[in-house]
This record gives C-alpha cells, sequence and structure tokens, in this order.
C-alpha cells in the first residue's frame, strides 16, 4: 500500500524535502511519496485533521508550527521534550509519535567528520528556534561554553537562560560586543537568517582562522558570504545543506526503520540549488 508522507509549514513551496524523500524512495524502489503542505498559521488543527483522513504515514513540521505541533501530540521523545519543539511525526495507527531531529541533525555532519565538541567553546550567533536545537545538541555532547550573540538582546538572554538550565554554561551579547571578544571559540555557528537574502557576515573576521571551525546553517545560497570568508581563511567549514541531510536522514529512519541512502538524498539536495 503507498505509504503518504508529507511537510507542513508556511511558506512551504521552496521545501526541498520533498525532492530529499523522494529521491531516496525512488532509490530504494519504495512505495512512497512525500508532498508539501501548506499550513497556514493558526490552521494548524484543521491541517491535522486533514492529514489524519488520508491516513498519512508521517510528516515533518516546520515554522510557524514546531511548537503548537506539541498539543496535538500522544506522546513525544526525549528530544522534543528537552528542546520544547518537534519537527517529525509518525502516524502509528492514529498514534502521533513526536520526534525532534533538528539536534542529532545538526550534530550528524560534525560526528561525520570526526570534530570534537566535548570541551569546546561556541560563538553562537542566533536566537531563534534552530538555536535552540543547537544549544541543546552542544549541551549533550558535553561542550564548555557557549556564547550567544542575537539582534534582539532579550531574545539572547532568553536562550542563555534556557542553556544554562540545561547544563550548558551560556552568556548572552549584543552584536557589537563581538568586536572585542577574543579569538579562541572552536565552533562559530550562524544560526539567523543573515545569508538568505546575500547579507554581509558580520562576525568579525579575527574571530576565525584555520582551526575555527566555520558552520553556516543557512542552506539557501550554499555558498553564503560567511562561508566565502571562512574559506579564505581556511577554515573547517559546515554547510547549511549537511544539517538539512541530517535532519532528513533521522525522520526517513524513524519513518521506514532502515537506513537512508546518504549519497543519493545529499545528491538531490545539491542538484536542486
Ligand atoms: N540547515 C538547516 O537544516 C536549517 C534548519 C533550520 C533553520 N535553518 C535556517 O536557519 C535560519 C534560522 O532559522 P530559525 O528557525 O531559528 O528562524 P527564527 O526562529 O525565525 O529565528 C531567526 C533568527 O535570526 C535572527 N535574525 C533575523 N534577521 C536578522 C538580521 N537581519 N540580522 C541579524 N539577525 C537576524 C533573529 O533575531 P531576532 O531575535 O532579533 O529576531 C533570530 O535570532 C533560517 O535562515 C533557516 O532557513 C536551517
Amino acid at each position: 500500500m503507498l505509504k503518504t508522507y508529507a511537510v507542513i509549514g508556511d511558506p512551504i513551496e521552496h521545501s526541498l524535502s520533498p525532492t530529499i524523500h523522494n529521491a531516496a524512495y525512488r532509490e530504494l524502489q519504495l512505495e512512497c511519496t512525500y508532498i508539501a503542505y501548506r499550513v497556514a498559521q493558526g490552521d494548524l488543527a484543521t491541517g491535522i485533521e486533514s492529514l489524519k483522513k488520508i491516513k498519512i504515514s508521517g510528516f515533518n513540521v516546520t515554522i510557524p508550527h514546531k511548537i503548537e505541533m506539541m498539543n496535538y501530540l500522544d506522546n513525544v521523545d526525549d528530544n522534543c521534550k528537552k528542546i520544547g519543539a518537534v519537527n517529525t511525526v509518525l502516524n502509528d495507527d492514529g498514534i502521533l509519535r513526536g520526534f525532534n531531529t533538528d539536534m542529532d541533525g545538526f550534530l550528524e555532519p560534525i560526528k561525520r567528520k570526526e570534530l570534537e565538541i566535548k570541551n569546546s567553546k561556541i560563538l553562537l550567533l542566533g536566537a531563534g528556534g534552530a538555536s535552540r536545537a543547537i544549544v541543546a545538541g552542544f549541551q549533550k555532547e558535553n561542550a564548555r561554553e557557549i556564547t550567544i550573540v542575537n539582534r534582539t538582546k532579550t531574545n539572547g538572554d532568553e536562550l542563555a537562560q534556557f542553556s544554562n538550565k540545561l547544563g550548558l554554561n551560556a552568556t548572552s551579547q549584543t552584536i557589537e560586543d563581538m568586536n572585542s571578544f577574543d579569538s579562541n571559540f572552536d565552533f562559530i555557528v550562524n544560526a539567523s537568517s543573515l545569508g538568505l537574502k546575500n547579507e554581509n557576515n558580520i562576525i568579525p573576521e579575527k574571530l576565525f582562522d584555520e582551526k575555527t571551525i566555520i558552520y553556516d546553517i543557512v542552506y539557501k545560497p550554499v555558498k553564503t558570504d560567511l562561508i566565502n570568508k571562512a574559506k579564505e581563511k581556511n577554515c573547517k567549514i559546515i554547510f547549511g545543506y549537511e544539517m538539512l541531510l541530517g535532519q532528513a536522514i533521522r525522520s526517513f529512519e524513524i519513518w521506514l526503520d532502515r537506513k537512508a541512502p546518504y549519497d543519493v538524498m545529499k545528491r538531490s539536495i545539491l542538484g536542486g540549488f
């Protein structure tokens, strides 16, 4: 029987998830299909009812529903509880089970490249939904401390509080404060929306050198200004598409209980740009 999967959110038309998952189904000759379904803010309950009616097998959840979706689940995994948001739902015969694969998706390329997180010092730009999963990931892997820089200081303060509560030592600073930082960060992560519209990098270049790992989670364009600057300085680089791929692979494995075809899914993403 054909199994249907989906991603719900708004906006949704530019989502790469259908491309990635359908490429995997084709490769493994699975009788599955994956669609993008626009569900506007305020319409989540109706959207879920519609998905249940078509006996959806599972779905991904993206902006703006990741937090509200928690209210519609029959049970959630530990990552959802920790982060307070869900991005993957499995429909187990009418029982909706929630998972959060953003954290493992973020960590996946770091682990794949065998980079050390334990005891590391992190600079994180951004304090939105994705940043929460990132902070939780660094805490899980025993990073030493994290400096959070955000445009709106109060949002940065809130994320620092969340991090300290989890047990990862955090401080919140302003964008201007970055000019006075020492250049001893092991990881510099951009989890803000900066770069999405080809904006210039705002992280001072004196903060990174060839030992620094620069991770830009913005995946469109593939090469943001931050990535280009990091290349000039010979930094170790992790691209946003690698996180996107990491979370898609985890969702695939939760739904289908088998290993995802990494290379095929990667090729489908890079072909989509
Ligand atoms: N690679 C992946 O798999 C993946 C996964 C999730 C998200 N992302 C990308 O990551 C980015 C953030 O996602 P999100 O879900 O965390 O979004 P979000 O919840 O809307 O948060 C956006 C963050 O970016 C900051 N920001 C927005 N415009 C800015 C600007 N002009 N200058 C400085 N800071 C700015 C916001 O600061 P304020 O607090 O001041 O508003 C906030 O911290 C998006 O570009 C998204 O596409 C990638």
